[in-house]
């Protein structure tokens, strides 16, 4: 061949080649890393802080949250909280984002699915009573499916925050009162909305929050100031947090509070030292709503560029509602107040979390289904296993075919979906009279037992819903009081976001069924167990103060200086009205005592009635002396079993030293000391061991 005809040959190779040769950032099969950098080297500053930003789209359905108006909205963010119910919004912001923009970054649509989507589950709080995470995965799987066939990838939960305080609203948003608890909660609810794999379309990403330390607010009051000592942060807060890092959580949501004089949102050790530094986080952190602007209100940051600067440079990668960080990001750099490399690092994290759940392949909405019979069987299923038998004098399982139904909440279709509904949609729950209906109960004035369904409004708990008095209103306590004087015998029903003090409801009820708020199927389950067919298994998740002034009462407090009755309240018992872990069945439960051998402590536990039935043994360990005080118990395992009538099942707990006795130093540093740890299963005897 000619030379002159190589040249023309090579030329036009070269040409097909350059057309032919896609950037490796929209390369499928490259590794993550490469992709993530190919696209990085060629963003500008704008479009670098854009990915760390993010707004809102859909309606307003949270009146604690009125977005801003930012003008015209750039084509291409970080993230959208995407708070329509029609998908085909999502679309075009994403064709929008993926078509029109220079590198067709597509958007994370981020939203709160906190119990379910469209099909409504359990409340967080009452999924935490079932002591089944593995339940609260299947919750969070099913979530993800309707959610992703929704336009959401991203959801903000699991609210893994130890809440002690039920004035506090919140309270229904977490799993309660014991770390122990909430981590084996967060690492299930991050498994379960993730699965084994983001890239799947049907998944989404989790986002633990609120780090750390929110349910610490004084008094019970929401966005306040919390008094939180290192020991505390390590002892309580952090480890439901380290065990959903350690299932995979990509996600981070910092929290509003001020920590002991460092707000979260702005927080170097808690954001870069210890989640990001010692627990290797490889996501990314987003703010809570306008957290970083708040920083001004906190009295930390003098205006909002001083704020982004402060929050940016504590480790706080993407700013939530707030724009602080589009408005002032390239001025900072460039008054060297932040740095380039750190730009581009929190620029990494969030397109690596994009490229891990396959955006850039799977940029729109998955095909699905909604209130599938899986997921209504689901949520039924829960919310029976969620409800706690408070109370019950011999009149529950019902045993008569007639009863009056009474209460607000048995005709509801709203409060009983809780705060944080989604979705939901009202007509979809089925009420509580809709199900005894199907019963073919029959509800007759003169029926010999009352059931009384009574409760608090959905906006009662939740988001800035802190009450001071933890007890219903006095026309729903009245109407125990007319089952009462007509004679009836008086089953309660509760719903309710967060524990009541229920000093007067008690002695007015028969027979009590915490419900919490169970969600769509709400009346179906309230029928399973009231009729029996299902015997209920839930325990409190959260010590029931017998009045306000006990606050806190959590189960895990340190020891008194002085014990026996020194001390104590004058006016009223020192007691909760019912403890943690509290809750009756239909069968009765005998235990054996403990028996420990070695590392292995085991216990036989005997239904001794003739009613199937499932019990949970609580597994505490108490450390009597050690060089940092310890809580008087702590629990360290738990297990339910199905136990058929008669019958008997043997409960082991096989304790490991580094895991179940040992404790952190105020900075996270392990110890492990040497001598007589105590063991008791549930509300046992304690036996001891040595180590
Ligand atoms: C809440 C968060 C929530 C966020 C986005 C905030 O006000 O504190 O829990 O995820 O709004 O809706």
């Amino acid at each position: 061949m000619k030379p002159g005809y190589i040249l023309l040959l090579s030329v036009l190779l070269a040409a097909v080649s350059c057309k032919e040769a896609a950037p490796v950032y929209k390369d499928a099969s490259a590794p993550i890393d490469k992709r993530v950098e190919d696209l990085l080297g060629r963003m500008t500053l704008e479009e670098k802080v854009l990915q760390l930003s993010q707004y809102h789209y859909g309606g307003r359905d949270n009146k604690n949250n009125i977005p801003d108006s930012f003008g015209e909205d750039p084509k291409t963010v970080g993230s959208v909280i995407y708070s329509s119910p029609d998908k085909e919004l999502a679309v075009e912001l994403q064709r929008k984002a993926v078509e029109e923009t220079r590198l067709g970054i597509p958007i994370l649509f981020g939203y709160d699915v906190i119990h379910g989507f469209r099909t409504m589950f359990p409340i967080p709080l009452a999924q935490a009573a079932s002591f089944e995470p593995e339940l609260s995965r299947e919750i969070a799987t099913a979530a993800a499916m309707e959610a992703s066939a929704g336009g959401v990838r991203w959801t903000f939960s699991p609210m893994v925050d130890v809440a002690r305080d039920p004035r506090w609203g919140r309270i229904a948003e977490g799993y309660g009162e014991d770390p122990y608890l909430a981590s084996r909660y967060s690492e299930a609810a991050v498994k379960g909305y993730q699965w084994d794999d983001l890239s799947n379309p049907r998944t989404m990403a989790a986002c633990l929050k609120h780090y750390v330390g929110y349910g610490a607010s004084e008094a019970g009051r929401d966005y306040v100031y919390t008094e939180i000592s290192r020991q505390t942060l390590w002892d309580t807060y952090l480890p439901p947090f380290k065990a959903g890092i350690d299932a995979g959580c990509p996600t981070v949501m910092s929290a509003f509070n001020d920590i002991s004089g460092v707000p979260a949102t702005a927080n170097h050790y808690t954001l870069t030292e210890i989640l990001k530094d010692r627990w290797g986080l490889d996501g990314f952190v987003v703010s809570d709503w306008q957290g970083v602007k708040q920083l001004v209100n906190q009295g930390f940051a003098a205006d909002g560029k001083d704020a982004a600067e402060l929050a940016f440079n504590a480790g706080l990668d993407m700013d939530m509602m707030d724009n602080v960080y589009a408005e002032h990001m390239e001025e900072l750099l460039k008054e060297g107040r932040v740095k380039m490399k750190d730009i581009d690092n929190a620029v990494r994290r969030v397109l690596g979390l994009k490229f891990r759940l396959g955006l850039f392949e799977n940029p729109y909405p998955a095909e699905g289904e909604f209130l599938t019979p899986e997921a209504l069987e689901l949520s039924r299923k829960a919310a029976t296993r969620s409800f706690v038998l408070l109370k019950n004098q011999g009149v529950l399982p019902l045993r008569t075919a007639e009863i009056v139904l009474s209460g607000p909440i048995a005709d509801d279709r709203h409060q009983v979906l809780g705060s944080w509904h989604a979705h939901g949609v009202d007509s979809e729950t089925v009420t509580i009279r809709e199900a005894f209906d199907k019963e073919g109960f029959r509800l007759a004035a003169g029926a010999p037992v009352a059931v009384v369904c009574i409760g608090e409004k959905s906006a009662w708990s939740g988001e800035s819903a802190s009450r001071a008095d933890i007890v219903l209103p006095q026309e729903q306590i009245d109407l125990l009081r007319a089952a009462k004087k007509a004679g009836k015998k008086t089953v309660t029903v509760i719903s309710a976001g967060r524990p009541l003090d229920l000093r007067e409801i008690e002695p007015l009820s028969d027979a009590i069924l915490y419900i919490w708020q169970p969600g769509t199927m709400a009346g179906p389950a309230v029928a399973d167990v009231l009729t029996g067919r299902v015997n209920p298994s839930g325990k409190l998740p959260v010590s029931f103060p017998l009045s306000v002034g006990q606050i806190p009462i959590h189960y895990n407090r340190r020891n008194p200086a002085r014990g026996g009755q020194m001390g104590r309240y004058q006016d009223i018992s020192s007691e909760p009205m019912y403890p943690f872990g509290y809750g009756l069945s239909y069968s009765n439960f005998e235990y054996s005592p403990v028996q420990v051998d070695g590392l292995r402590a085991k216990v036989t536990v005997t239904n001794t009635s003739d009613v199937d039935g499932d019990e949970t043994v609580l597994w505490y360990i108490s450390d009597p002396v050690a060089s940092i005080t310890r809580p008087c118990k702590e629990l360290k395992f738990f297990e339910k079993k199905h136990i058929p009538a008669g019958q008997s099942e043997e409960f082991v707990f096989e304790i490991d030293p580094a895991r179940d006795l040992s404790f952190p130093d105020q900075d996270g540093k392990i110890r492990l000391e040497r001598g007589e740890f105590a063991v008791q299963a549930s509300s046992s005897e304690t036996e001891y061991l040595q180590y």
